[in-house]
């Protein structure tokens, strides 16, 4: 992505406007609409997700991210033979290898990437030979930090999850020793070279407490923005729909009088 080191980078998730379009099929909303919108609006890249069972992302959405976006594509994907393809195929800006279930509603924790060094040091050193940029999504220890750093990984993005979940549940205890650990993995990580991202759940009331920690550079933010948008948007869209309904009625009956 594109600002300084030491500015905060915002990657905007756009998985979820899939997820409604897909609800219905057809092209509306159209997450490459949404990606330029998030742009305008200040995203400094867009990351996707393309899951094995394309339950949102499709592969065709990659492909026109990939050609048509103006700020760097951050794809996330399983560490799988038909995923490295895909990657090598687009040469996104980045991966972020993340874990994949496929009865996981969401990414629930970060890489085994101690027991899956083996498996994980061939994808990560094929990526980084095209000119990806190499991440690691990674529960925040210092065991899968040094890992990351061992296979020679760019980037460790850290998962907020729990401190989130902390926070959502008022939990102040939780919440502040989820905090400890994000930053003290987020200053382990900087000292080995890694560069920090960090992400999942954030919110409006969640973020600030990562925007703080000098280390993290990057924060990748989906689910919660695309609900939001919803509450931002539903009202002008309702008052178009309204208009548009309300100008052609009184032009038919118009048209009926004269
Ligand atoms: N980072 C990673 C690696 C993820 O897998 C996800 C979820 O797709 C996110 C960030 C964004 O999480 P959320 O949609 O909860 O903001």
């Amino acid at each position: 992505m594109t600002s300084s080191l030491n500015s905060l980078r915002l990657g905007v998730n756009i998985d979820h406007v899939a997820t409604i379009r897909n609800a219905r099929g057809g092209r509306h909303p159209d997450p490459l609409r949404a990606a330029h919108l998030a742009v305008e609006a200040g995203a400094d890249g867009i990351t996707a997700h393309l899951r094995e069972d394309r339950r949102h992302i499709s592969d065709s959405d990659i492909a026109r991210l990939k050609s048509e976006l103006t700020r760097p594509l951050n794809l996330e994907m399983a560490a799988t033979p038909e995923m490295l393809a895909i990657a090598l195929r687009h040469v996104p800006n980045a991966c972020c290898l993340v874990p994949e279930r496929r009865e996981e509603r969401t990414t629930e924790g970060g890489l085994d990437v101690v027991g899956q060094r083996r498996s994980l040091a061939p994808v990560v050193a094929d990526l980084k030979a095209a000119g990806i940029r190499v991440s690691l999504f990674i529960e925040p220890d210092l065991a899968a930090i040094e890992a990351a750093a061992g296979l020679n990984a760019d980037i460790v993005e850290l998962h907020t999850g729990a401190y989130c979940e902390y926070a959502a549940a008022d939990d102040a205890t939780g919440t502040a020793a989820e905090l400890g650990r994000l930053a003290r993995a987020a200053s382990e990580a900087a000292a080995r070279g890694l560069e920090v991202h960090a992400g999942h759940g954030l919110t409006f009331n969640t973020v600030a407490a990562l925007a703080r920690m000098p280390e993290v550079v990057e924060l990748n933010i989906g689910h919660f923005l695309i609900g939001e948008a919803i509450f931002g948007g539903l009202h002008a869209a309702v008052r178009r729909m309204r208009a548009l309904m309300d100008e052609a009625r009184f032009k038919a009956s118009g048209r009926v009088i004269a």
